[in-house]
């Protein structure tokens, strides 16, 4: 199995890129033959169009992954675009991609909905992802459910490009974590950097405590009980707590009796101690970045000798090289 992921540096991370993609990483890098797993700053380009922002978030996302527990031993880690085979890649594939494919694709259909103009660079967004994925070889790609429809139209496009001149590119799957394929956010809704309602990883304790305890809730009296499905506090609080901690708190809904405060309060210990050691890890990484860039810089080198061979095997193909 040779696993890849990518994860854009368009904001700080936040509860749901880690329960729905960055625990997937962590666990596969252990069960992969070889696992890939890289900042996508060149797709953060669409957002993210401050120079300086763009360079820090890109150290910070690879600080957090690093914190997370990605083990450069274990997993390639590597910036997007040190590795500029994949951009060349991404022509290849742009060619011969139609225009519905992308028409149909969920990112850019939403902004065209909202009336907002749309750039090229979000139109074909799907193709660059494609050529990061078909660029290694890569068989699974842990992602979050909204990532599906990316890795379906990657298989379309490496499917007509195999058709059309001979098997090429390995054909990839989606591989998405039931239990938190969706993290609500602060309101309920998907958490999101765009939607503005985010849990951040990385947060100040007492800042992310004070953003717990403003959630709203609904004016329950404290007598009744209630149900937990659907509850935000309640899902987020499954996400960090233990198992005896999950089972008295559901308990403590189905009996009634008890005020939001006390849930939130709980929610934002459970938080504190899940994160504890991940945010050692993230100080003793913050404190030595050139050691950071090494550890990149040292990926990058391996995942463009494997992006160089697909990239050639690509024009071989097509009739890019070789006249
Ligand atoms: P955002 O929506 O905040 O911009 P990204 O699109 O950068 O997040 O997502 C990075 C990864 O995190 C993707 O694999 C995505 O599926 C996953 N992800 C993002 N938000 C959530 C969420 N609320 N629940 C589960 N997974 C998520
Ligand atoms: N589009 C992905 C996201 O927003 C990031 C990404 C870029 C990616 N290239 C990828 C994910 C390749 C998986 C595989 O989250």
């Amino acid at each position: 199995m040779r696993v890849l992921s990518g994860i854009q540096p368009s904001g700080p991370f936040h509860w749901g890129n880690y329960f729905g993609a960055i625990r997937q990483y962590v666990e596969l890098q252990d069960q992969a033959a070889e696992a890939y797993y890289f900042i996508a700053n060149l797709h953060a380009l669409n957002t993210v169009r401050d120079r300086d922002l763009l360079r820090q978030y890109t150290l910070n996302g690879a600080i957090d992954l690093l914190a997370l527990g990605l083990n450069p031993e274990k997993a390639v880690l590597f910036v997007q675009s040190d590795v500029p085979e994949v951009s060349e890649l991404c022509w290849l594939l742009l060619t011969g991609t139609p225009m519905g494919l992308l028409e149909r694709c969920v990112s850019y259909k939403d902004k065209i909905a909202k009336g907002l103009k749309a750039d090229a660079g979000l139109f074909t967004y799907p193709v660059l992802q494609a050529a990061d994925i078909l660029a290694y070889d890569s068989n699974v790609v842990p992602v979050g459910e909204d990532q599906i429809q990316h890795i379906e139209v990657c298989r379309d496009i490496a499917g007509s490009f195999n058709h059309h001149f001979g098997e090429t590119f390995v054909m990839p799957k989606a591989k998405v974590l039931d239990a938190s394929a969706k993290v609500p956010g602060l309101d309920g809704e998907k958490m999101s950097k765009s939607y503005n309602n985010t849990l951040a990883v990385f947060d100040d304790v007492k800042a992310q405590r004070k953003q717990i305890m403003r959630i709203t809730t609904d004016s329950r009296p404290m007598e009744e009980p209630k149900n937990h499905e659907g509850d935000v506090l309640f899902d987020l609080y499954k996400l960090v707590a233990t198992e005896s901690q999950i089972a008295d708190m559901g308990a403590l809904y189905a009996r009634g009796g008890f005020g939001y405060g006390e849930v939130k309060k709980a929610l934002a210990d459970a938080a504190e101690a899940f994160y504890a050691t991940a945010r050692e890890r993230r100080a003793d990484w913050a404190a030595r970045p050139d050691d950071v860039r090494d550890v990149l810089k040292a990926g990058a080198a391996k995942a463009r000798a494997k992006a160089a061979a697909t990239l050639a095997r690509a024009q071989a193909a097509c009739g890019a090289k070789g006249y």
